[in-house]
């Protein structure tokens, strides 16, 4: 075997471990640098470059250097028509003696006086990326064509690395303007929907920041459940849209000021099937938000409407919004009542849990009140939407604890929780 080729061949082996190596550490500057110091140690070159040809721009970007003078510099002009002159050169090595360079006259002189022998264009689909420049031997003798097919090789190799790299950062771009675009998109969503919320609430006005609060709950029920983060922003969601389709119903309905009769009553019934229709049409980020919509006045036992469905048949998450829907409608005033005391609500929820109520959410809501009057919560939410006397700690712990213990009387945990 020819020692160049031996050469070559121990050379590539080290390229391709090298590339490997960018795949993972991203680490391009690196690659360069020892590529060209392979590629002149393998046939004794004394000096050379690396020089990188940016798409957009007429000047060349010096990637890495070896036994260069740093007073001429090795940055040059380089305009479209050269770009083009030099990918389509055909023998690919340019002497810099002979001006076979000349289509490369702006930095001839430059070259030069940096005893630069051979610029050697680096082409990836007909499009140049970058030159490799190359001193003479240190032999001083003239390179055998064998030499020169020994650097076209190890140039190409080179050339394909910086296309790679060029190519991982243009992906990482796209990623990152992606990953943007995403949370840009996210979060108008969000502030829609609470616009949309806002909107509902003006209309009932006995229920003001009702939609808002029956989110939080809703949120709140979800994280206790151990849902992910993702499924737990889609909760509020649905909890700030819950009530959307009241915006078809007529404003004096919504706002009577005492126990409306059948016929009200069926008209403001429509809200669930109508939110579904209002929220169909429209791509939501989370899953399953205008089911959630229709199906929050929906029972266990059957009882409830549009469907009368029944407990498997209802969605988790409609179940959480009904829990959450329940508590807020028993803990604020409304026109013809004012709202339960803790003791009542949890009477309720007792007379409720299995009928109505699905146990399981039940226990979630309940472990997480109790979080927060043990102080376990650094955010007080539960006391933030009931108003700071509403709850007392004292008082209503045990209320919720044996709740707790009837719904799953072999719960340990919520002795401890309770404690
Ligand atoms: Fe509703």
């Amino acid at each position: 075997m020819e020692p160049n080729t031996q050469k070559l061949i121990h050379s590539f082996g080290a390229l391709a471990d090298l590339g490997q190596e960018i795949a993972d550490s991203g680490d391009f500057m690196e690659m360069v640098r020892t590529s060209l110091h392979l590629l002149l140690g393998t046939l004794a070159i004394r000096r050379g470059a690396v020089l990188e040809v940016p798409a957009h721009l007429e000047r060349t970007n010096c990637l890495a250097t070896w036994g260069l003078s740093p007073d001429y510099g090795v940055d040059y002009l380089i305009d479209a028509d050269t770009k083009e002159a030099l990918v389509n050169s055909i023998e690919g090595v340019l002497k810099v003696d002979n001006d076979d360079a000349g289509h490369f006259d702006h930095a001839l002189q430059g070259l030069r006086a940096q005893q630069i022998e051979l610029i050697i264009p680096m082409a990836v689909h007909g499009k140049l990326t970058g030159l490799v420049a190359l001193g003479g031997k240190a032999s001083d003798e003239p390179f055998t064509p064998d030499d020169l097919e020994v650097v076209q090789a190890m140039v190409r190799h080179i050339g394909v690395g910086i296309h790679t790299h060029r190519l991982l950062a243009e992906v990482k771009q796209q990623a990152e303007d992606n990953r943007r675009l995403y949370f840009d998109l996210r979060a108008i969503y969000r502030d829609t929907v609470r616009a949309f919320a806002a909107a509902i609430d003006i209309k009932d006005k006995y229920t003001q920041g009702h939609s808002e609060r029956v989110g939080k709950y809703s949120e709140i029920i979800a994280r206790e459940m151990g849902w992910g983060e993702e499924e737990v922003e889609g909760m509020a969601i649905a909890g700030y849209l819950h009530d959307v389709g009241k915006l078809v119903v007529e404003r004096d309905i919504i706002n009577a000021p005492y126990k409306i009769d059948a016929k009200q009553s069926s008209e403001l019934n429509r809200h669930p099937g109508a939110g579904f229709d209002i929220l169909s049409p429209i791509h939501h980020p989370y899953a399953d938000i205008p089911l959630m919509a229709k199906y929050h006045h929906e029972r266990m036992d059957g009882r409830g409407y549009p469907d009368g469905l029944t407990d498997l048949q209802i969605p988790i998450g409609a179940k959480i919004v009904t829990l959450a829907d329940s508590f807020d409608a028993m803990t604020t005033d409304r026109p013809y009542k004012t709202r339960r005391t803790f003791a009542e609500v949890i009477v309720d929820l007792r007379q409720n849990t299995g009928s109505q109520f699905d146990p399981v959410v039940v226990q979630a809501f309940c472990r997480a009140l109790l979080k927060e009057l043990n102080g376990e919560m650094t955010e007080r939410k539960f006391r933030k939407m009931l108003g700071k006397d509403y709850l007392d700690a004292e008082r209503d712990k045990p209320l919720i604890v044996e709740l707790l213990l009837e719904l799953d009387p072999g719960m340990q945990s919520v002795t401890a929780v309770g404690s």
